[in-house]
């Protein structure tokens, strides 16, 4: 089960990747916005960076103007590893060296096909774990107050 969720400058693009996820068969859950009055982006990274922490959602896509907003709340919450990405590379290594369980992305910064394509690459790229998995250990660490100085 995929979170989405937007504010809304990015209704479209969100309204594109879920029809995305229905190709592939994906299930996802729509945390909102669903209307196009202006509205507090925080609100709606929460509420899908939550789904996912809770582990009501295995991973959690969520979109704003730029993405950073709402990629800065999600990152708030704890457990929560929220990548924003403007290109398939970093899609793709934020899957592979960061086990990123959210993709953020700005529908006012890249194009609906760009989007997709990063949405594919972030979906279907597995963890690398080992010395990879150290270090989001040591994110882990961070978040929990825990000292990770050698
Ligand atoms: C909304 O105008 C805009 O500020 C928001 O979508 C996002 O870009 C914030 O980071």
């Amino acid at each position: 089960m995929i979170a989405i969720a937007c504010d809304h400058s990015a209704l479209e693009l969100k309204a594109e990747i879920k029809a995305l996820l229905e190709q592939r068969g994906l299930e996802y859950k729509d945390f909102g916005t669903d209307s196009e009055a202006s509205c507090h982006y925080p609100i709606f990274g929460a509420r899908a960076a939550k789904a996912v922490a809770s582990g009501e959602c295995d991973r959690g896509i969520v979109i704003c103007g730029t993405g950073i907003g709402i990629s800065l709340a999600a990152n708030k919450v704890k457990g929560i590893r929220c990548a924003l990405c403007s290109d398939t590379y970093s899609a793709r290594m934020t899957r592979a060296h960061n086990d990123a369980n959210m993709l953020a992305m700005g529908a006012r910064v890249i194009g609906v096909e760009l989007a997709k394509e990063i949405t594919a690459a972030w979906l279907d790229t597995p963890f690398e774990g080992g010395r990879h998995k150290t270090r989001v250990d040591m994110i882990t660490a961070i978040e929990n107050g825990e000292d990770i100085e050698p």
